[in-house]
């Protein structure tokens, strides 16, 4: 089985994940997956706090994936050696515990998963670089045409997309719908164009901190675990 969530933040928002809210764990193994929608947060020092969400999560009757969000530490992150796992590539941060890198397609027994995570953090003025924001928070040109590139060799075809940031189109609704501030940059435009030419049967996306359906093909995810396979 597989599920999808939305932002964790590191210790902060993983109640949703905890025995007594998914209780689904009961009945997991580690055969069986959960994806965290970006903003994982736990690749970010290995202080004490981060040693102990990381064996939280080893003690889990899944394993965890992620795709990653903006507030990663994306300078330990892409210090782990590049791997391949199902077909696409990932960061194994632990046995349990597996980064699934930006434009990749994953082969789930025959259920293929897009992932390509990034997003752009709002107020960057009042950060430190390296410490507290990192610009490999948005893609660089080489992923977005990795992305183009695997989608092509699958022939525009996946059956779930899943992602941080979402297309214009999704902004522009959560912009009207729900307040939601934010200026489209690059990244939803790019996602806009591969809402556009990727068949896919749904595309679940994090980064907004909100529960919202869009469309029979489209959910933003916080707190919900969704069921996927
Ligand atoms: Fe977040």
């Amino acid at each position: 089985m597989l599920y999808v969530t939305g932002d964790t933040h590191g210790g902060t928002d993983i109640a949703k994940l905890n025995s007594h809210s998914f209780v689904e764990n009961r009945v997991l193994s580690k055969n069986d997956y959960v994806i965290v929608a970006g903003d994982f947060g736990l690749v970010q020092d290995f202080q004490n706090e981060d040693s102990y969400w990381l064996e939280w999560f080893q003690q889990k009757n899944f394993t965890t994936l992620f795709v990653d969000g903006n507030k990663e530490n994306f300078g330990l992150l892409n210090s782990y050696p590049i791997d391949f796992w199902r077909g696409g590539k990932v960061h194994r941060i632990n046995d349990s515990i597996i980064h699934l890198m930006r434009g990749q397609v994953f082969d789930f027994d025959g259920i293929k998963i897009f992932t390509f995570g990034g997003a752009k953090s709002k107020g960057i003025e009042r950060k430190i670089e390296n410490g507290s924001w990192w610009k490999e928070e948005m893609p660089s040109e080489e992923e977005y045409i990795e992305g183009l590139k695997v989608l092509e060799r699958h022939n525009w075809n996946v059956d779930y997309i899943i992602t941080h940031a979402c297309p214009r189109v999704a902004l522009e609704y959560l912009s009207s719908q729900y307040g939601i501030k934010g200026k489209a940059n690059e990244l939803h435009m790019y996602f806009d164009e591969l809402n556009q030419k990727v068949k896919y049967k749904h595309w679940y996306f994090g980064h907004y901190h909100l529960d919202v359906s869009l469309s029979d093909k489209m959910t933003l995810l916080f707190n919900k675990v969704e069921r996927v396979i």
